[in-house]
């Protein structure tokens, strides 16, 4: 299966941008910024990345952030994910970010989203990779300032399709963001939340319910509600699940117990991501091959996984239908 994974056309939609800053690039970004890091070596930093659950995660990955400092910064960071991109036969890509941790330290909203956005157009031009910009709200902040955020990003609405919700789900639950949420739909922004990862079930009827939300990025607690697994299969909302991530924040204890290929199976619309690569030890093949070696699948069910992210993926009908035709002819050599 291994060959099949490394080659199989991938569509990445759950994926934090600062999650990807590997330990060499932090190394490099906090010299060239004059910026101490209680590191002495990249290895160091490695060793730290040891998660009991989401919070003890956050601690380390908004520290790690601190040395993201110019637009060149935010570039390097993301070029450096696109050329993975390419290693891993990632066709397209929708990239959150968080602007409430650059803000919340003097960066301007406008820093970031330009470095990031650069990159991704460079990376669009010579690696041939398409991609959409989300921004997440930190739930762990108050409503009013999320929504001092939203108005900041309306000057770069051309730029950001989405927003989501992320950082600390417990006590943090979707109804917090009920009322900036509406103000991002009616603005035009498409809106998606992380809930059901650390969570219980009821976030997930509540961010459908009072967010609007068009994905639910994670989910995987929606088998404790019978009656939502089968909503989420009638309505084909889509679950983008991050089964590293999940192994390494103790949502499941071993990659055997995840629920992810039940679900597919049941007929839900679950995608594979990598969520924060740098801090869960993969990208998105490790992803896939991670999955596939804990529960034996067919071809076809692999490749369910990215006709399952193009179809929950915010590009157009005609885009869709291209990246479809190329996974399903790429099946068609195995099949
Ligand atoms: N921010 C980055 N990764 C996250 C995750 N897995 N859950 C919540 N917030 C996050
Ligand atoms: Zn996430």
């Amino acid at each position: 299966m291994k060959p099949f994974i490394q080659k199989l056309p991938k569509v990445e939609l759950h994926l934090h941008i600062e999650g990807s800053l590997e330990p060499e690039l932090m190394f490099e970004l906090a010299k060239r910024n004059n910026i101490d890091i209680p590191f002495s070596s990249p290895e160091e930093v490695r060793a730290a990345y040891q998660f009991s659950n989401l919070q003890s995660f956050l601690d380390i990955y908004y520290q790690g952030a601190n040395v993201l400092i110019h637009e060149q910064d935010f570039f390097d960071l993301t070029w450096a994910y696109m050329l993975r991109c390419k290693q891993d036969n990632v066709i397209h890509t929708e990239i959150f970010f968080d602007p409430q941790t650059h803000t919340g330290r003097g960066i301007a909203f406008e820093t970031v989203i330009n470095g990031i956005s650069k990159s991704l157009e460079k990376a669009q031009q010579e690696l041939g990779i398409s991609s959409q910009i989300i921004m997440c709200f930190l739930r762990h902040l108050s409503e009013p300032a999320a929504m001092e955020t939203l108005l900041q990003a309306l000057p770069f609405k051309d730029k950001i399709v989405g927003v989501g919700l992320d950082s600390s789900e417990q006590g943090h639950p979707p109804e917090k963001f009920m009322n900036v949420f509406r103000e991002a739909r009616n603005a035009g922004f498409i809106t998606v939340a992380h809930a059901g990862e650390e969570g219980p079930a009821l976030n997930i009827r509540n961010a459908i319910d009072l967010l609007g939300v068009q994905r639910i990025d994670h989910g995987v607690r929606c088998v404790e509600d019978v009656a939502l697994v089968e909503e989420l299969k009638q309505t084909r909302m889509p679950l983008t699940v991050c089964p590293l991530s999940n192994l390494k924040l103790k949502v499941f204890q071993q990659m055997e117990q995840h629920n992810i290929v039940q679900l597919l199976r049941q007929g839900l619309c679950v995608t594979i991501n990598s969520d924060d690569p740098a801090y869960f030890g993969g990208y998105m093949t490790d992803n896939f091959n991670a999955v596939a070696d804990a529960h034996p699948m067919s071809y076809q069910e692999l490749a369910q996984f990215t006709l399952n992210a193009i179809e929950a993926s915010f590009i157009s009908d005609q885009e869709k239908a291209r990246m479809t035709e190329q996974t399903n002819e790429y099946l068609a050599q195995y099949v």
